[in-house]
């Protein structure tokens, strides 16, 4: 048996109310076609065909970043139904000589490889084998009418089923596995006389059904019957509005976080932790409370991350420590400390041991091995070598309003508390500046620079003020 996949990705998704074709909403870093996708690189098809029609340019460009390889995308350039995608689907070529059809909705992200591998392996006896569902609230949903041998005889569409079938809490969740020449003869012929004047996929199920009976005495379809392969809401349910958007994503939280889990990572409170699919963890590392990690990031052993953080395409180097913070396409080096309250930007590089402590913000810089900004900083287009100090409340002035402009301070440099560092700037290796100082030229190795003006005391001042008075 050799099986191709047709996606079903070119309805607007009507009931998102968005500007944005539905399949390409994301759930947990991915869109929900990427997670279809995903569960189907897992499995041995020849073809993926995506068929796209609204906004076919933005899904086609998601299905090709984010699909595996064997993917032909297909366009529907009026959506006239799920019956009329599979159809325009077969008639495009891209399932190749495949002798089984699997198709998948692409609103499924929930979707597992492995009741679609149940299905195909039940799809060789069939002329049709489909996913169905148990729902307390089946509303919306087509019906599975079984006949007294437990096989499907047809589907009926909510909009088009009678008062008892409406009762009928099996529903089908478009996910099927279809033997290819009976599915390409039924698809050409639908109806299109329903509710809503489209042709149903779920149309094909009653003559197919119907064939088995006639089977035996020359009937046109080699496979017989269609079977229902009943699976949990939890790994077949699609998502059609955004209250189903957000339950969705409450289980691949949840499935992501165990996955972590079992591979050695410690998640404190999986309720109030979320961590995007493309993220990387290794074993030993740990996440506290209301820790949100998106996108690239990277945690290595022994780091802990949280509470209270949101880090994006970051890296957090072994045993590094970052709290109550924001890291934004910033690299956290091994065993180096950020937060509480530090916002490291795009470009911010903490090597070995660095510290990036209380308000404290840096971008586009490298804090060099061992090297703390601890209190109060901005840094900013700035590298600071090894054992560099910078004192509370320091400012690399970096923005003449036109330009950025850079600052270097280099190894062991000791910056007083309250510098402004107007760049482009340079202190040499154990150079001083004294608290207070606005620093406008380079300050050489060793050396001290101060500005400001002497002091000035008057004693007695006090006492002279309240004579005054
Ligand atoms: C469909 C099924 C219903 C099932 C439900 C499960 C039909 C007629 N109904 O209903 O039995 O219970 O899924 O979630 O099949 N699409 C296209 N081209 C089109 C129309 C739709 O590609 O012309 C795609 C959509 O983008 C979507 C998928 O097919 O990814 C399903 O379409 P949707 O409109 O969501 O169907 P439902 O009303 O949910
Ligand atoms: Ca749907």
């Amino acid at each position: 048996m050799s099986a191709a996949a047709v996606v079903l990705a070119a309805g607007k998704g009507t009931r998102f109310v968005s500007g944005r074709a539905k399949v390409l909403h994301r759930i947990a870093g991915r869109s929900m076609l990427g997670w279809v996708l995903d569960a189907l690189g897992e499995l041995p098809l020849d073809r993926i065909v995506v068929v796209v029609g609204h906004q076919a340019d933005e899904v086609r460009a998601e299905a090709e970043a984010a699909g595996p390889e064997r993917l032909t995308v297909v366009e529907q350039a009026e959506q006239r139904g799920t019956g009329h995608a599979v159809r325009t689907a077969l008639e495009g070529g891209g399932v190749g000589d495949a002798d089984t059809i699997l198709v998948v909705p692409g609103d499924t992200p929930l979707l597992r490889p492995e009741p679609l591998a149940e299905l195909l392996s039940v799809a060789a006896d069939h002329a049709a084998s489909m996913l169905t569902t148990h729902l307390d609230d089946p509303t919306g949903y087509g019906r599975v009418v079984r006949d007294g041998d437990g096989m499907v005889s047809r589907v009926v569409e909510h909009g088009d089923a009678t008062e008892a079938e409406r009762r009928v809490t099996e529903v089908a969740t478009s996910v099927y596995a279809f033997d290819r020449e009976s599915l390409a003869q039924e698809v050409s012929r639908l109806p299109t006389g329903n509710a809503q004047g489209e042709e149903y996929l779920t149309d094909v199920i009653e003559p197919l059904a119907t064939a088995a009976q006639e089977a035996g005495d020359g009937s046109a379809h080699k496979r017989r019957g269609v079977a229902g392969v009943a699976a949990a809401p939890g790994v077949v349910a699609g998502v059609n509005d955004r209250v189903e958007l957000a339950d969705a994503g409450k289980l691949l939280r949840r499935r992501i976080l165990e996955e972590l889990m079992r591979s050695g990572v410690s998640v404190v409170d999986p309720d109030t932790t979320y961590v995007d699919a493309t993220v990387r963890m290794e074993a030993d590392a740990t996440l506290l409370p209301g820790t949100h990690l998106e996108g690239a990031c990277v945690v290595e052993r022994d780091a802990v991350v949280g509470p209270d953080c949101r880090l994006a395409d970051a890296r957090v180097g072994e045993g590094a420590r970052v709290a109550y913070s924001v890291v934004d396409r910033a690299v956290v080096g091994p065993g180096a400390h950020v937060g509480p309250y530090a916002y490291l930007r795009s470009g911010a590089r903490l090597e070995r041991g660095a510290k990036a402590g209380t308000f404290v913000e840096i971008k586009q810089s490298v804090i060099g091995e061992g090297s703390k900004v601890p209190h109060l900083s901005y840094v900013g287009d700035a590298t600071l070598g090894r054992g560099v100090n910078i004192g509370a409340a320091t400012v690399t002035v970096n923005y003449d309003g036109r330009e950025k402009h850079q600052t270097v301070i280099e190894d062991g440099a000791f910056i007083g508390s309250d510098t402004m560092l107007v760049a482009p700037i340079r202190v040499g290796a154990e150079g001083y500046t004294g608290a207070g100082s606005v620093i406008t030229s380079d300050v050489p190795d060793g050396a001290l620079a101060v500005e400001r003006s002497e002091q000035r005391t008057v004693h007695g001042y006090a006492e002279r003020k309240r004579r005054r008075k």
